[in-house]
C-alpha cells in the first residue's frame, strides 16, 4: 500500500456522519481538494446546508439523509450514489456514538443494541453494498473510522471497545479479501476528538477523567489524517502519536493497567 495518488477533479467519496464532527470535517477536506462528495447522515438540515457549501467551494455534493441502522437507507444511498455519478472511490466509514457507562447501567435495546447495529453492523452493511461497484471498477478505498477504544478497552467503554475491536477485526480481514480487486483497505484509531461526541456520549464522572486538553484531537486533526491517507494509502492511522506508547504498554503490561486501572479510575468512581 505504498503507492502516492495524485486528488482528481471527478472522483466520488461517500462521508458517513457527515453531519457533524470528523465526518462534516472530512467531507469539507475532500470537497476543496476536488471531490465530488455524497454526505450521509440522519439530521438533513445540517446535510442540505453542508452540501450546498460544498458545491460553491468545489464539485458537486449531495445530501442523502440515512439511518445507518436501516439497510433500506444503505441500499438506497448507494444506489443514489451510482445513478447520479456512476463510481464510487472512497468511503469513509465514520458514522458513529458512544453510550459510555458501565455495563448494568445501560439500555439492553436503545444502548446497546442501537450502538452495534451502527458502529459496527451499519459500517459492515456500508461497505458491503459499496463493495460490488468497487469491485466493477477494479479500485476503490474504503477507510474505517474505529478509535483508541479499538486497541485499549477501559471501563465504561465496553460496548463501545466491542463495536470498535469489531471494526478493526473486519478492517483488517476486509484489507486481506479485496486487494486482489486494486481495493485499498484502511483503519484511523484517534485518541479522543473534540466533537458533539461527549454530548452525546453520557459521560457521568466523580473524578473527573477525560482525555488531557494537550492530547485531544480536533475533527480537522483526524480529517488530515484521512485525506492523507486518501493520497497515500497505509494499513492504518494511529492518532496523536503518543497513542503507540499506550497501546505498546496496554499489549506488554496487562496487568499493570488491570490494576492501575482499577485504582485510579474504578475504585474512586465505584467504591466512594
Ligand atoms: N470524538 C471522539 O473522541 C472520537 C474518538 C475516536 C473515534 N471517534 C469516532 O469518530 C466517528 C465520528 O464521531 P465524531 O467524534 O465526529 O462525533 P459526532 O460529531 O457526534 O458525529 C457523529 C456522526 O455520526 C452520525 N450518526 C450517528 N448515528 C447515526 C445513524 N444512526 N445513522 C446515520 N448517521 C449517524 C451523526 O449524524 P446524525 O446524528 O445526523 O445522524 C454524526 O454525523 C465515530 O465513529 C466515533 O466513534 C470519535
Amino acid at each position: 500500500m505504498a503507492q502516492m495518488k495524485e486528488s482528481s477533479n471527478h472522483e466520488v467519496a461517500i462521508v458517513t456522519g457527515a453531519s457533524s464532527g470528523i465526518g462534516e470535517a472530512a467531507a469539507r477536506l475532500l470537497a476543496r481538494h476536488g471531490y465530488r462528495v455524497v454526505l450521509m447522515a440522519r439530521r438533513k438540515e445540517r446535510l442540505e446546508a453542508l452540501a450546498q457549501e460544498l458545491s460553491v467551494i468545489g464539485e458537486q455534493a449531495l445530501a442523502i439523509p440515512a439511518d445507518l441502522s436501516k439497510l433500506e437507507d444503505i441500499q438506497h444511498a448507494v444506489a443514489e450514489c451510482i445513478e447520479r455519478f456512476g463510481r464510487i472511490d472512497v468511503l469513509v466509514n465514520n458514522a458513529g456514538f458512544g453510550r459510555l457507562s458501565w455495563l448494568e447501567q445501560l439500555d439492553p435495546v436503545t444502548d446497546i443494541q442501537a450502538l452495534l447495529q451502527v458502529n459496527l453492523l451499519g459500517l459492515i452493511w456500508m461497505t458491503q453494498a459499496v463493495l460490488p461497484q468497487m469491485i466493477r471498477q477494479r479500485r476503490g478505498h474504503i477507510i474505517n473510522i474505529a478509535s483508541m477504544a479499538g486497541y485499549i478497552a477501559t471501563p465504561t467503554y465496553s460496548i463501545y471497545a466491542a463495536s470498535k475491536f469489531g471494526v478493526r477485526g473486519f478492517t483488517d480481514a476486509l484489507r486481506r479479501e479485496v486487494g486482489v480487486f486494486g481495493i485499498k483497505v484502511s483503519g484511523v484509531y484517534p485518541g479522543g476528538v473534540a466533537t458533539e461526541f461527549n454530548h452525546h456520549a453520557g459521560i457521568q464522572r466523580k473524578t473527573g477523567a477525560t482525555t488531557p486538553e494537550w492530547l485531544k484531537l480536533s475533527a480537522e486533526d483526524v480529517a488530515e489524517a484521512i485525506y492523507r491517507l486518501v493520497r497515500q494509502p497505509r494499513r492504518q492511522v494511529i492518532l496523536p502519536w503518543p497513542m503507540y506508547f499506550a497501546i505498546g504498554l496496554n499489549t506488554l503490561l496487562p496487568g499493570v493497567i488491570d490494576f492501575a486501572v482499577q485504582k485510579l479510575f474504578v475504585e474512586p468512581e465505584r467504591l466512594k
